[in-house]
């Protein structure tokens, strides 16, 4: 179901809206996402690992020395965990809020496997450029940083994440971001009655999969619509108490 459920997304997404995304905007939350994850990664690591780096040297004796540093000070460590990250960067989405039409990025399936449930906040949108995936965006946001994110990190203490990394280099160092861009309380808000709102506008979620992840995931609604004389009794009633 889950297989099916992405097949169905991708399907769809060639129907759905394609809008020319700022690119800079777009820059600024893969740079945010990709040092939210980096964070996360680190503070998985045993904080006094130590990781091997450089070219293995013989000492005159014959036996190999090799230079082992903090795996968080490592720039070669730093690198390729920044690697992984970008190719996880394909499994995120551009979304708008609907509550506010602002652009975002999100993972489509949680990492736990289920429809991400903020999906339903938001539309999908498609960019014009096809070519420009978010890993790309990723990795030419490293390698534009590269000196300036590894100065970062070796510089940093053994047992701190450098919860700032994000500031130093998404804001301050490469000018990427503007505090508008930043998700606010509006953007994210999204009420029942909201949606019932934007249904009337816009019919039944079509560009969002609110509607869709509702269904797959309440049978017995679906159920229900499919019993007409219930629905029928229903409106009657309705009928009845209106006149
Ligand atoms: C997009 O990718 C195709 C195929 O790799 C390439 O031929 C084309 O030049 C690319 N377009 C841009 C704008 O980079
Ligand atoms: C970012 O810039 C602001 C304003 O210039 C400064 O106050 C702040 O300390 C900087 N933060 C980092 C992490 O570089």
């Amino acid at each position: 179901m889950q297989v099916n459920l992405l097949i169905l997304i991708i399907s769809l997404s060639f129907f759905l809206v394609s809008a020319k995304i700022d690119p800079q905007n777009l820059k600024c939350l893969v740079c945010r996402q990709t040092f939210e994850e980096l964070n996360k990664v680190i503070k998985n690591v045993d904080k006094w690992k130590k990781v091997y780096v450089g070219n293995f040297r013989m000492d005159a004796s014959g036996n190999t020395m090799q230079q082992k540093v903090s795996a968080h000070h490592s720039a070669v460590y730093i690198s390729e965990v920044i690697d992984d990250i970008c190719k996880k960067m394909d499994d995120y989405v551009r979304v708008y809020y609907k509550s506010t039409g602002k652009l975002a990025i999100m993972l489509l399936v949680t990492e736990y496997g289920n429809m991400n449930p903020e999906f339903s906040n938001t539309k999908f949108v498609t960019d014009d450029d096809l070519n420009k995936s978010l890993e790309y965006y990723c990795e030419r946001m490293f390698e534009e940083n590269e000196d300036e994110i590894t100065q970062l990190y070796k510089a940093r203490p053994h047992d701190d994440i450098m919860p700032d990394a994000e500031l130093a280099i998404c804001f301050n160092y490469t000018k990427y971001c503007e505090k508008w861009m930043l998700p606010t309380e509006e953007d994210t808000t999204w009420t029942a009655e909201m949606e019932a709102e934007y249904v009337k506008i816009h019919g039944p979620d079509p560009y969002g999969f609110g509607g869709l992840t509702q269904q797959q995931m309440m049978p017995e609604m679906v159920h229900d619509a499919d019993e007409p004389e219930e629905v029928d009794e229903a409106s009657q009633e309705e009928l009845h108490a209106e006149l």
